[in-house]
């Protein structure tokens, strides 16, 4: 059952520090450390290159993939939707890892993509919460997340889940390619483990994320903004605003504003950013000084360091703790999908059941 909860979604989302703290049980060894995948039936450190794919949420949480495993395990990363990869034909090199992401295991995009990316020499490791899936039998290996059932169509734990399995899998890569000394490794794994606290501190800003939902509850159209790895955070939380409460969303790579969105801003079009304290953030705040000076409305999600030079020109925060530049996807998130929530609940819509939508995708 809901468990107290109004909507399936809203249980979900109260257990993000759970299903985090599961999977990071699955793959960290508590004793070292260190991250411990499961026997692979090949070499990591072999592969070439990655191509990634996957559908809908699970695409976003391979696109924070791809800045983790570029950044830290110098791996270079193909990413596209499944159902354009599918039809791309793209060379591959031989021992090329082909990491697929899904809930359900059961998509029939992605498992489609699978199959095409069986026709060429391609490792096939997939990142999956049903570990009894159509995916998972046509697997060379999977990764699973411990997630637990998801019930509600919009994605909610799934998705940190998949972060958190990405986030461990990368630092595997960086060690096995010889790119991650061990200090280092203690330092991101540390960032990782203190995760589920830090999730349980973000759920506890719902006041200030019922607020910010209040403005976007009136608008008809809203921008989202991140840079790095929070772009994918922008367009995971534009997709969940589209999906449950019907309001016209768009994300934007922040530096990309200014190449023609920005000829939309106005007073009716609020601008939610996705902007924590990290290198990235001056650049990030210099779009926002652009986008207020144009009359925009930002409500800006941050984190104790950056709310000391964001607060001036938001028109709300929502002020998460600072933590390692490497976890802030998997924290910011959270609020992002809270919002998407909050203003289907103030809609009025059936927040788990959205028209039109089906939990697994299962005609291509
Ligand atoms: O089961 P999958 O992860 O393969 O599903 C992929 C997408 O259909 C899914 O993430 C969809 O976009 C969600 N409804 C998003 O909330």
């Amino acid at each position: 059952g809901k468990d107290g909860y109004r909507h399936y979604m809203e249980k979900e989302l109260h257990e993000h520090p759970l299903v985090i703290g599961q999977t990071l049980q699955r793959m960290v060894d508590p004793a070292t450390r260190k991250v411990v995948l499961p026997e692979l039936p090949f070499n990591l450190a072999d592969a070439p290159r990655a191509v990634m794919t996957a559908c809908g949420s699970a695409f976003y949480a391979g696109m924070v993939g791809r800045y983790w495993l570029e950044e830290i395990a110098r791996l270079p990363v193909d990413i596209d939707v499944a159902s354009e990869l599918r039809y791309r034909n793209p060379p591959l090199d031989r021992h090329s890892l082909g990491l697929l992401i899904s809930q359900s295991g059961e998509t029939a995009d992605t498992l489609a993509a699978l199959r095409a990316l069986r026709q060429s020499d391609v490792h096939i490791l997939s990142v999956l919460n049903v570990e009894h899936s159509s995916m998972a039998r046509e697997s060379d290996a999977v990764l699973g997340t411990v997630a637990g059932p998801e019930i509600s169509v919009a994605s909610t734990k799934a998705f940190t889940a998949q972060l958190t399995v990405l986030a461990c899998l990368s630092i595997a890569i960086a060690r096995a390619r010889g790119h991650l000394d061990p200090l280092r490794e203690e330092e991101l794994v540390s960032a990782l483990l203190d995760m589920p606290t830090r999730a349980a501190d973000a759920l506890a800003q719902n006041e200030a994320v019922r607020a910010m939902a209040r403005v976007v509850a009136e608008a008809r159209d809203v921008l989202y903004l991140g840079r790095g790895s929070l772009f994918p955070v922008a367009m995971e939380g534009a997709l969940k605003l589209k999906e449950i409460s019907y309001i016209h969303a768009e994300a934007y790579a922040a530096g990309e504003m200014k190449h023609g969105p920005i000829s939309l801003i106005d007073s009716s079009v609020p601008i939610v950013a996705s902007a924590p304290y990290t290198p990235l953030f001056d650049k990030t705040l210099s779009n926002l000084q652009e986008a207020k000076a144009r009359g925009g409305r930002l409500l800006v999600f941050t984190d104790t360091k950056g709310a000391e030079r964001v607060s001036a020109i938001a028109e709300q925060v929502v002020v998460l703790p600072h933590v390692h530049d490497f976890v802030t996807p998997i924290l910011q998130v959270i609020p992002v999908q809270m919002l998407a929530y909050e203003v289907a609940v103030l809609k009025g819509t059936d927040v788990d059941q959205p028209r039109n939508l089906a939990k697994s995708v299962t005609v291509e």
